[in-house]
């Protein structure tokens, strides 16, 4: 039987069939209380069910390699006690997990590039910039390419990671060329072209996107092709409750000269069926 104490942590079993993490607390008339990871309240049984947590899942690692508790509830425990405290990075091994924080953190300076700059995968807290460091110096010590895979739902924050790899292989790739300013400025046109808002993401990517970045024997960026496949071509026409067509229909209407447009026929976003909710109540 667990003997439990203030400030223990257990597994506790949960509805949905994966344990939960909770704390040992003491109530204010003094009796033991068992709060879970979302502040519910549970029962201090008496039988087996409840299970001593590892420390390392009680204060969470930078490596979930590390967990002494590795299964389905250790790892997202450990995602969880790191979210809450502002860390949205965490390795599992070489593969880097990022959890969307929904706000701008101030963790993309160009110290911070330069802090993950040559270093070590590992030698510093876990960040995209260090994926993309590793993947550059593998590139010049090997002499062979790099591939990196972005995987996730929708707004888990795979358009956002690719944005921010690009940004630092830009920065660091030295020359600070045209063609690297060039290759992320292009970004935000072709989103235009290829991304909508959708109930769950207002930037949703609606293809698939493979990104060759070119670069020269001294590191240099030197080009880039983007091959993009399995674009959603129904949205143009026709799009789900509350969601819009690709931005570029909205931002060239917005942007363009009352002249241009007048030589164009072209009138307002809300002119259009097509871009507007009145064609989705289908
Ligand atoms: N690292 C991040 N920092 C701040 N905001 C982010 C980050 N990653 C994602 N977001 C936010 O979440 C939204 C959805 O992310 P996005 O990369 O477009 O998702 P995905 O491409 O996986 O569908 C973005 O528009 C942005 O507001
Ligand atoms: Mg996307």
């Amino acid at each position: 039987m667990v003997v439990l104490r203030k400030g223990d942590y257990v597994w506790v079993d949960c509805s949905d069939g994966v344990q939960i993490g909770a704390e040992v607390r003491l109530s204010d008339t003094g009796q033991l209380q068992l709060i879970d990871d979302e502040g519910k309240e549970h029962k201090i049984k008496k039988d087996n069910s409840l299970k001593p947590m590892h420390p390392t899942s009680a204060n969470g690692v930078d490596d979930m390699i590390r967990l002494g508790d590795l299964n389905e509830a250790g790892l997202l425990r450990n995602l969880l006690v790191r979210y809450k405290e502002g860390t949205i990075y965490t390795y599992t091994g070489s593969i880097l997990v990022a959890v969307n924080p929904y706000q701008l953190l101030p963790i993309y300076t160009p110290e911070q590039v330069e802090q993950y700059t040559d270093r070590r995968l590992g030698d510093l807290p876990p960040h995209v910039f260090a994926i993309a460091d590793s993947c550059f110096f593998n590139m010049r010590r090997n002499r062979k390419d790099q591939c990196c895979i972005i995987s996730g739902e929708s707004g888990a924050g795979k358009t956002e990671s690719t944005k921010l790899i690009l940004q630092f292989l830009a920065a660091i790739s030295g020359q600070h060329s045209w063609i690297e300013q060039q290759v992320l400025e292009a970004n935000p046109i072709l989103e235009a072209f290829g991304n909508a808002k959708t109930i769950r993401n207002d930037n949703s990517s609606r293809f698939g996107k493979y990104i060759d970045i070119h670069f020269n024997k001294r590191g240099a960026i030197e080009g880039a092709k983007i091959e993009q496949y399995l674009l959603e071509k129904s949205r143009v026409c026709r799009q789900a409750r509350d969601e819009r067509n690709y931005h570029i229909f909205y931002c060239m209407l917005k942007g363009m000269t009352s002249e241009q447009k007048k030589k164009l026929g072209l009138g307002k976003a809300t002119d259009y069926t097509y871009l507007t909710s009145v064609s989705n109540a289908l």
